[in-house]
């Protein structure tokens, strides 16, 4: 009889035993599944709006922008007086506005057309001024002789 109840015992552990692993084993798969980690990457696109700094370009008058300088003048002539530099062979212009007419027989709106002097006989005879560039230079001389 002994050997019956140790072998009921041994099966009920083993039984126990047996369903509890099982048991177990489901619990846990089941106690696992809901603790799927809820990580869902989300990706924040940076808008970075690249703010175009407009470089404003600055059109100050350029001192050598000029008519007298995209004419040639100021490779004879300086114009002290507008702080043009400029070459030797020719006088500075500064006070032409007024004098020209006293040195040289003509207003200098009539000697820049035809002058009356030998080397600026070549230089306008060679490459005259149109109306619009004789009255840049005009104004030009006449700012100088104004200072
Ligand atoms: C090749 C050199 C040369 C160039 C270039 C030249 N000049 Fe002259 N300019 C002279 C000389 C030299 C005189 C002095 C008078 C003469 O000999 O003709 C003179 C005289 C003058 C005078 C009379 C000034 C004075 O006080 O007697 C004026 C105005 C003048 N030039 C304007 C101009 C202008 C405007 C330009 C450009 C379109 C110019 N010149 C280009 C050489 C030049």
């Amino acid at each position: 009889m002994k050997k019956a109840i140790i072998s009921f015992a041994v099966s009920i552990v083993i039984g126990f035993g047996l369903g509890y692993l099982v048991f177990g084993v489901i619990m846990g798969d089941s106690d696992k599944q809901p603790q799927v980690a809820q990580t869902e990457p989300t990706e924040e696109k940076s808008t970075t709006e690249d703010q175009k700094e407009e470089t404003k370009t600055e059109t100050a008058a350029v001192d050598a922008d000029n008519i007298l300088n995209s004419k040639g003048c100021l490779g004879c002539h300086a114009v002290d007086k507008l702080g043009l530099k400029g070459g030797a062979t020719g006088p500075d212009l500064s006070k032409a506005f007024t004098e020209v007419e006293g040195k040289h027989g003509k207003p200098i709106e009539e000697f820049l057309k035809e002058p009356t002097s030998a080397v600026m006989s070549s230089v306008i005879g060679g490459n005259p001024l149109t109306d619009e560039e004789r009255t840049q230079v005009l104004d030009m001389l006449k700012q100088a002789s104004e200072k």
